[in-house]
C-alpha cells in the first residue's frame, strides 16, 4: 500500500522534470517560407481556402512594414538578419560599392561574391553556431558562401526546379536522422507573373489560385510526415507589387546626358552615381525635372527608411511616386507591374501568416516591421540574436500563452525601438535551469525516502517489490 502511493508520488514528482524536458528549447522546429511579392491583401483577391485554414488555427499580421527599397534581395535578408539595410548592406538588387570596386547584379553571377553578405550575419549561420542544422530550398543568399559557411543542407539556385522538388528536400531535411531544425523555403512566384500582368489584372486570380494549391501541398506532405502538428511554419514575403503603366514614365534622357553619370540601379529608385566633378550638374538638371520624381542626395535621404548610412548607396538617390517608372529612355520597355517604392505604401507589404504549436490560434494582428520576424525566429529557436534592428517584444502576442517561455512577459518593456536585447536570452535560460534543478531535486527526495522505506521494512521481501513498483509506473 504505502510503495503504490509512493509510486504515484515519483509519477507526480517526475511530471515537472518531464514537462521540463518535453518543452526542452531544442525541440522547435520552425519552417519559414517565402513566397515572392505576395502583397498581403492577395488572400482576398479569390478564395484562398489554405492560408485561410493557416489563419484560423493560427495567426495573421494585416500590415507589414518591410523595409526601403521594397525590392527582392534587400528584403529577404532581413527577413533572415533582422537589419535595416544601410546596415546588412544589401541595399539593392543591383549595387556598385566604390570601396570594393566591385559591382552587384541579379543579372549576373557576382551575387556569389562574398563581400556582399558580409556586413550581416544570416539566421541559418548563428543557428549553426549554436550546435543545430539549417536547411534551405532556393532562399536567397543560402547558395552563397557567407563567413566561410554554408547551411548545412541547401540547393543551388535553379529557377526550373519546381516547388514539389523544392517540399521534398525540406521534408527530407527535417525527417533525417540529424534533422534540421530550421528549414528556409522560396518559390518565385507570384513576383513573376505579378511583373508580367500587373497586379491589377483580373489573370492575378487564376496565379494567386496557385499558391493558394502550393500551400494546399505543403500542409499535405508535412502531415504526411507527421510534421503537421510539430513544427512551426511561418508565410511570408519579400513586398508587395503596384500597377504600373506607360502613360506613367520618367524618361531620364529628357532630362539628363548620359556621359554625366552611371545608373547603377534603375526603377523606381534610381541609384545616381555622377562622374568626377558633375555631381553640382546632375543633381541640379534632375532636382526639379519631373512632379512625380523626389530626388535626394545621399545625406537628405529620410532618416525613416534607414537607407543612407552605407558605402553601397550612392550620392544621388531618385524616387519614383506609387506607380510612376524610371527609363533611361521610353524604348527600353517597362513591366506592367513594379515594387521597390516607399515602404510606407500599403501596396508595397507582404503577407505574414504562422502555424504551430508556438503560435496562438484564429489570432489577428494589425501591424508589424519585418524586421521584427528576426527575434522572433532566433526566440523560437532559442539561438542567441546578433544585434538587429526588430524587437522581439512588440510581436510577442503572436506566440501562443502556454509556450514554453513563460518568463519572457515579466521581462520590463525597453523604452524604445532597440537592438538585440541579451536580457531576454538570459531570463530564458534561467527558467530553464531553475525548472530542471527543481525537477531533479523532487526525484532525488523522492529516491532518498523511497530507499529509506524500502531498507527498513522490506529488506526479505525485496524480489517481490520490483513487480510492484514496475505495475503502477506502467499503468499512470
Ligand atoms: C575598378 O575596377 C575596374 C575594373 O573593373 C578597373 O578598371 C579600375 O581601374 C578599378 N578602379 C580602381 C580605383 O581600382
Ligand atoms: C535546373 O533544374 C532543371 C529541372 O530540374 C534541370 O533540368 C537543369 O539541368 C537544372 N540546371 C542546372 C544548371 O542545374
Ligand atoms: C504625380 O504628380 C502629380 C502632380 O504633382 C500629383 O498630383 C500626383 O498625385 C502624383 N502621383 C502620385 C502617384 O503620387
Ligand atoms: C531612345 O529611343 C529611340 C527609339 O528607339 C531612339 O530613336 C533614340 O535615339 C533613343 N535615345 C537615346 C538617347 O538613346
Ligand atoms: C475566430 O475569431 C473570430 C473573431 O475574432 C471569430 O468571429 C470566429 O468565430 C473565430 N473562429 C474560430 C474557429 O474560433
Ligand atoms: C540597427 O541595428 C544596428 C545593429 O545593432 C545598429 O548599429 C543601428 O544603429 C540600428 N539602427 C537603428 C536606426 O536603430
Ligand atoms: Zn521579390
Amino acid at each position: 500500500m504505502t510503495s503504490k502511493l509512493l509510486c504515484a508520488a515519483f509519477v507526480l514528482a517526475a511530471l515537472p522534470l518531464s514537462i521540463t524536458f518535453s518543452l526542452q528549447p531544442d525541440q522547435q522546429k520552425v519552417l519559414l517560407v517565402s513566397f515572392d511579392g505576395f502583397r498581403w491583401d492577395y488572400l482576398y483577391r479569390v478564395p484562398t481556402p489554405h492560408f485561410h485554414h493557416v489563419m484560423k488555427h493560427g495567426v495573421r499580421v494585416k500590415q507589414v512594414t518591410n523595409i526601403f527599397i521594397t525590392k527582392t534581395y534587400p528584403n529577404h535578408y532581413t527577413l533572415v538578419t533582422g537589419l535595416f539595410a544601410e546596415n546588412h548592406g544589401v541595399v539593392a538588387n543591383d549595387m556598385f560599392d566604390p570601396m570594393l570596386n566591385k559591382s552587384f547584379s541579379l543579372d549576373n553571377m557576382n551575387i556569389y561574391d562574398s563581400e556582399f553578405w558580409e556586413e550581416a550575419t544570416p539566421i541559418w549561420i548563428t543557428n549553426q553556431r549554436a550546435g543545430h542544422a539549417s536547411g534551405a530550398a532556393m532562399w536567397p543568399g543560402t547558395d552563397v558562401k557567407i563567413h566561410e559557411s554554408f547551411p548545412a543542407h541547401y540547393m543551388p539556385y535553379n529557377a526550373s526546379v519546381s516547388f514539389e522538388e523544392r517540399v521534398a528536400k525540406i521534408i527530407e531535411w527535417f525527417t533525417s536522422k540529424e534533422p534540421i531544425n530550421l528549414g528556409l523555403l522560396y518559390w518565385e512566384d507570384p513576383d513573376d507573373m505579378g511583373h508580367h500582368l500587373g497586379p491589377d489584372s483580373p489573370l492575378m486570380g487564376p496565379v494567386i489560385s496557385d499558391i493558394d494549391n502550393k500551400l494546399g501541398y505543403l500542409m499535405q506532405m508535412l502531415k504526411k510526415a507527421n510534421l503537421w502538428d510539430t513544427l512551426n511554419l511561418i508565410i511570408t514575403s519579400d513586398h508587395g507589387m503596384t500597377q504600373c503603366s506607360e502613360e506613367r514614365v520618367i524618361e531620364l534622357d529628357q532630362y539628363l546626358d548620359r556621359d554625366l553619370y552611371l545608373l547603377i540601379d534603375g526603377s523606381p529608385v534610381a541609384a545616381i552615381l555622377p562622374k568626377e566633378g558633375k555631381f553640382d550638374e546632375v543633381y541640379e538638371a534632375l532636382a526639379h525635372a519631373h512632379p512625380n520624381l523626389t530626388v535626394y542626395k545621399k545625406e537628405e535621404i529620410p532618416e525613416r527608411w534607414h537607407y543612407k548610412y552605407n558605402n553601397r548607396v550612392q550620392p544621388i538617390i531618385a524616387v519614383a511616386d506609387e506607380g510612376w517608372y524610371i527609363l533611361q529612355n521610353k524604348s527600353e520597355g517597362l513591366m506592367l507591374g513594379n515594387h521597390g517604392y516607399d515602404n510606407a505604401l500599403a501596396e508595397m507589404h507582404p503577407i505574414f501568416l504562422a502555424h504551430g504549436p508556438a503560435f496562438r490560434k484564429n489570432f489577428t494582428k494589425e501591424a508589424m516591421s519585418s524586421t521584427d520576424l528576426y527575434p522572433l525566429l532566433c526566440h523560437l529557436l532559442s539561438i542567441p540574436a546578433m544585434p538587429h534592428n526588430g524587437s522581439l517584444r512588440r510581436v510577442q502576442d503572436l506566440l501562443s500563452s502556454t509556450t514554453p517561455r513563460r518568463m519572457a512577459h515579466t521581462q520590463s518593456p525597453p523604452p524604445h525601438r532597440g537592438h538585440g536585447k541579451p536580457g531576454e536570452r538570459e531570463q530564458e535560460s534561467n527558467a530553464y535551469f531553475i525548472g530542471v534543478t527543481l525537477g531533479s531535486i523532487i526525484v532525488i527526495v523522492f529516491f532518498i525516502i523511497f530507499f529509506k522505506h524500502l531498507i527498513l521494512s522490506q529488506i526479505p521481501a525485496l524480489p517481490s517489490m520490483q513487480g510492484e513498483i514496475a505495475q503502477p509506473l506502467l499503468q499512470a
